[in-house]
């Protein structure tokens, strides 16, 4: 095992990206292909899965799969198409997931909970059942899932997503303290206000928005898609091969008021 970081540190791994069809699974997808990794650009979108694969740039390599990961034999499909195209599992960064804000918590329709708890926190709980599955016989692996900075604290207006979020620092935690000694590491990142289609809804729906929540973030600014990219990169990689378990912010301080 190698400890020190190096361009090619992927060389050889392969693993799948869900929501890699925009944003921050985009971003991940290229800086995982660049490093050397074979990559399944997994999205509900078929569109944006395409673009993300023409966008990246190996030594490594990517390809397309459809898939709605709130299913759990889409999530299974993901999974078996990646052993079948690349042969092997080494990592998986369960990132797909939609959001809904700006609605009181008794205003929530049963649709809508349904619908966002069921991508943000049963898609992640599909994804990695399936993942672990792949993972268990090859010795480890090392998952990766996206919560949200609203996966350690709340604000008005979200709470499925919240509430989502939350569990999906939960499920990190629990698969890290079952499989652990089983050599598969399991963390979350908890990204604060990132630049992406994502963010550009809410602030469509609230125009005021965008302002109030630059001003949330001590750093002074939102987050770019590549700066969560970063730090999933090394957590996938051995230079993180103590870390598991873990919900890392990376929100320009804003859970640190
Ligand atoms: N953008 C932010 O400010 C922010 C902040 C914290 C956390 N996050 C989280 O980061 C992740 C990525 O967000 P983003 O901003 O890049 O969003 P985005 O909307 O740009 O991309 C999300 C992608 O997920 C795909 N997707 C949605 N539902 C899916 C499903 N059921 N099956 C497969 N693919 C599906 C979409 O098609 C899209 O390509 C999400 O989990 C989000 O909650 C985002």
């Amino acid at each position: 095992m190698s400890s020190l970081w190096s361009e090619e540190a992927l060389a050889g791994r392969a693993g799948v990206v869900t929501g890699a069809g925009s944003g921050i699974g985009r971003a991940a997808a290229r800086l995982l292909v660049a490093a050397g990794a074979e990559v399944v650009v997994a999205d509900l979108d078929r569109e944006g899965g395409e673009e993300t694969v023409a966008r990246c740039q190996g030594p490594g390599r990517a390809t397309f799969f459809e898939t709605d990961i709130a299913d759990p034999d889409g999530a299974q499909a993901m999974v078996d198409f990646a052993l079948e195209r690349c042969g092997r599992l080494d990592f998986a960064y369960n990132n797909a997931g939609i959001t809904a804000a700006g609605i009181p918590l008794a205003e929530v329709s049963d649709e809508l909970w349904a619908r966002v708890i069921g991508v943000d926190l049963t898609g992640t709980f599909n994804c990695m059942r399936a993942e672990i599955k792949a993972m268990l016989p090859r010795g480890g692996g090392s998952i990766v899932n996206t919560a949200s900075a609203l996966g350690l604290v709340a604000n008005a207006g979200q709470s499925a997503y919240i509430t989502a979020k939350h569990g999906v620092v939960g499920l990190t935690r629990a698969a890290a303290m079952d499989y652990s000694a089983q050599g598969i590491r399991v963390n979350a990142l908890c990204p604060g206000v990132i630049e992406t289609q994502m963010m550009e809804d809410l602030v469509r729906a609230d125009p005021d928005l965008g302002q109030e929540l630059q001003r949330l973030h001590p750093i002074g600014r939102l987050g770019l898609p590549e700066e969560v990219a970063n730090a999933m990169l090394w957590l996938v990689s051995d230079a993180a091969s103590f870390v598991t378990g873990q919900a890392i912010a990376v929100d320009g301080a804003y859970t640190t008021q």
